[in-house]
């Protein structure tokens, strides 16, 4: 996971982490709960909490007003597209805020879908959330041709050879997770580009399962798009997309005539949930202050964000190392994706179970009520339960480990398994 960006050694400190997550402290009948849902969205820091009540209680405006809180919104949103900018590696301008990720795809994809029609093929993979699969086949009612590019079932990784031949002079886009929300796969996202770009065909890169775990560049990359929400790495319920300034620019959102046709707010459509780009920024303060305090020697903004991924890899790992262990010595379990590892550098820590004679339900609701918190179905990720054939079966078990997590909470998350089972 970590990049060449990424040397010099940092270190977590784990108990400052914690203290800065207040649902953190909470017990559920009696046992402290442990946060294994990372992957269906993740705790919030104080920071962030204050920031959304701070926005509520002092600056409470809409946009472009000629007065003091209309103006310091105005700030605030400006702020917090900075902030993202850095997080991804891009310029503020090239951030577009919205509700989630799934709705600023259906908004590209109809954009994106105005210039195409029959003989344009788009290809998609079968190891991806819905979000990115089923806005871009809705441009089927186009004519647009899709090609859905397969995984390996044995390791749930992403068949690079079947998407190469699926990529052809007529194809206009590739879209691609960066990681797995179910499995945990992280894809070779780098080389996808480059196959879609050497055909001609634009990238759009789903990163919001891969953004608490691992650093993202889209310089270096130089991936077309990139999406990601914000509550899946310690901020508010909100989606981002960054797109490079040229495509922002040419492409024709679909907008009320008195909005702005400047990027990126001709993306953006209404009024935003303000308080939770307060939020937003608050988030990214998170991140850097994590950062500054593994490597105080960075300068920028930027370096504390990528000392803050060097800081939380090492931790990640040994606890999905000791949790795919553990798991993998509890009688009837069958772990899907990447085992082995001297692989694991291919995935991120959420990973997925089934267990003979309990359904993934049953052991999520004996799990919760322990105070354990994992995820039981599909996660939308229903091209690969219906492909492993677990859809009928209730799907899997998810434990999704992200770096407030503990050691400790690994071993007793083990043994809460073993008793149940
Ligand atoms: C990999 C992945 N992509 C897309 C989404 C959809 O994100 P949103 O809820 O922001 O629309 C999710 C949500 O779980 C996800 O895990």
């Amino acid at each position: 996971m970590p990049t060449a960006e990424q040397t010099s050694s940092t270190s977590l400190d784990l108990a400052w982490v914690r203290s800065q997550f207040p649902s953190l402290a909470q017990t559920i009948h009696g046992h402290p709960a442990v946060f294994l849902d990372g992957p269906g969205g993740t705790q919030v820091p104080q920071r962030v909490i204050d920031a959304i009540s701070s926005y509520l209680s002092r600056d409470n405006a809409n946009t472009g007003g000629a007065y003091q809180t209309s103006r310091d919104t105005d700030r605030m949103i400006a702020d917090a597209r900075s902030a993202m900018g850095d997080f991804l590696n891009c310029d503020a301008d090239e951030i577009v805020i919205g509700a989630n990720m799934t709705s600023l795809t259906y908004a590209m994809s109809r954009a994106i879908g105005r210039d195409l029609g029959p003989g344009d093929e788009i290809v998609l993979t079968l190891l991806d959330h819905d979000a990115n699969f089923s806005p871009w086949k809705a441009l089927e009612e186009k004519g647009v041709t899709i090609r859905a590019a397969k995984f390996n079932e044995a390791d749930c990784t992403l068949d690079m050879h079947d998407l190469a031949r699926r990529i052809t002079s007529h194809t206009k886009l590739v879209a691609v997770g960066y990681a797995s929300n179910a499995v945990g796969t992280i894809n070779n996202v780098a080389e996808v580009v480059r196959l879609a770009r050497q055909a001609g065909a634009l990238s759009y890169i789903d990163a919001v399962h891969y953004a608490p775990h691992g650093l993202i560049d889209v310089r270096a990359l130089d991936c077309d798009f990139l999406v990601c929400s914000t509550y899946k790495f310690f901020g508010p319920h909100m989606g981002i997309l960054y797109g490079k300034r040229e495509h922002l620019k040419r492409l024709h959102p679909y907008k009320v005539r008195p909005n702005t046709n400047n990027i990126p707010n001709c993306w953006e459509w209404g009024t935003l949930n303000h308080e939770c780009i307060a939020g937003i920024k608050a988030c990214v303060d998170y991140w850097e202050d994590l950062g500054r305090r593994a490597k105080p020697s960075v300068a920028t903004r930027r370096e504390a964000i990528v000392a803050a991924h060097t800081a939380i890899h090492p931790h990640e790992r040994a606890m999905m190392e000791k949790m795919i262990a553990g798991l993998q010595a509890i009688p009837g379990l069958k772990l899907y994706g990447i085992s082995d590892p001297r692989r694991f550098d291919n995935r991120c820590a959420t990973i997925v179970v089934r267990i003979e004679g309990h359904t993934p339900l049953e052991l999520a609701t004996k799990l919760g009520d322990r105070g354990f918190f994992t995820w039981d179905g599909n996660y939308y990720a229903l091209n690969v339960t219906e492909q492993l054939d677990v859809e009928r079966l209730g799907g899997f078990l998810r434990i999704g480990l992200v770096h407030y997590n503990t050691m400790e909470e690994v071993e007793r998350m083990l043994a809460a398994l073993k008793e149940i089972v």
